[in-house]
């Protein structure tokens, strides 16, 4: 993700406009740059694996299929919550049928830049902020719920993981992707307010002003397990199951 440096470059020698909505034209103007020329100046595999009708659901996200009441649902019900406007979650599974739904709150402007570029994605993101979800889907309705390099772009954090345990079936499972610390790596710049991080097994989401834990916050019915990615610096993922009561 090359522009995203020279974006980070530039705010740091010139500064500029670091409020969260220009953080939000920042993202609209990111994903225009970036599924133009097909994916060139971005990463042309990105691209071309988010745009393939047969894209792989991932063999880390079967594993948890196979570690829940899924693993004898068809079809398996996805849902991934700040997807942009081409969802990096798989869905072809052989022999398994995933219904993958994808959300972001810029689906309008996506819809926009899509349009312009004429691309038709295989899963079309659906307007919702992380924050929302109960307003949009009912409780429980969802085996996996992904989020990626997301979270931390969003306004609260702590009501995005909330909302995405709400809309996760007993026995089903929250998955997160992350880099670490971004809202201390960007300066509280645009839509980087808060920070994650991995604190004895837990998640943490902190900024200067606050910090919450999540297995406090989700209590009891979550269990919560937050690991350093050992193929990705400065990355940590977080497998979160909602037990059965
Ligand atoms: C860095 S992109 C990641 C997109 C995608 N998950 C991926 O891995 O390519 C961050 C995304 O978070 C979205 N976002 C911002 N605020 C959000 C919120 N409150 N809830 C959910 N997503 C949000 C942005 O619109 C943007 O599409």
């Amino acid at each position: 993700m090359l522009p995203r440096i020279f974006q980070r470059l530039r705010h740091r020698l010139f500064g500029g406009d670091t409020s969260y909505d220009a953080g939000l034209e920042n993202e609209a103007h990111f994903w225009r740059q970036a599924l133009a020329d097909g994916g060139k100046r971005w990463s042309p595999e990105a691209f071309r694996q988010r745009m393939d009708p047969e894209f792989a659901f991932p063999t880390h996200l079967q594993e948890l299929v196979a570690a829940s009441p899924a693993a004898s649902r068809d079809p398996i019900r996805v849902l991934d919550v700040g997807a942009g406007p081409l969802t990096a979650v798989g869905f072809h599974w052989p022999g398994r049928k995933v219904a993958l739904s994808a959300v972001d709150p810029l689906a309008e402007t996506f819809d926009g830049i899509l349009k312009d570029l004429q691309l038709t994605p295989p899963v079309r993101t659906q307007k919702a902020a992380g924050e929302d979800l109960l307003s949009v889907f009912p409780a429980d309705s969802f085996d996996i719920v992904v989020c990626s390099n997301a979270l931390d772009h969003s306004r609260d954090p702590l009501q995005c993981v909330r909302q995405m345990f709400a809309v996760t079936q007993p026995g089903g499972w929250v998955f997160l992707w992350h880099y670490r610390n971004e809202a201390e790596e960007e300066g509280y710049a645009g839509l980087h307010q808060w920070n994650l991080d991995e604190a004895d097994g837990d998640m943490v989401l902190w900024n200067r002003k606050a910090r919450h834990s999540c297995r406090v916050e989700l209590g009891n019915q979550a269990v919560v397990d937050t690991r350093v990615d050992p193929q990705v610096s400065r990355a940590i993922v977080t497998r979160i199951q909602k037990r059965v009561v």
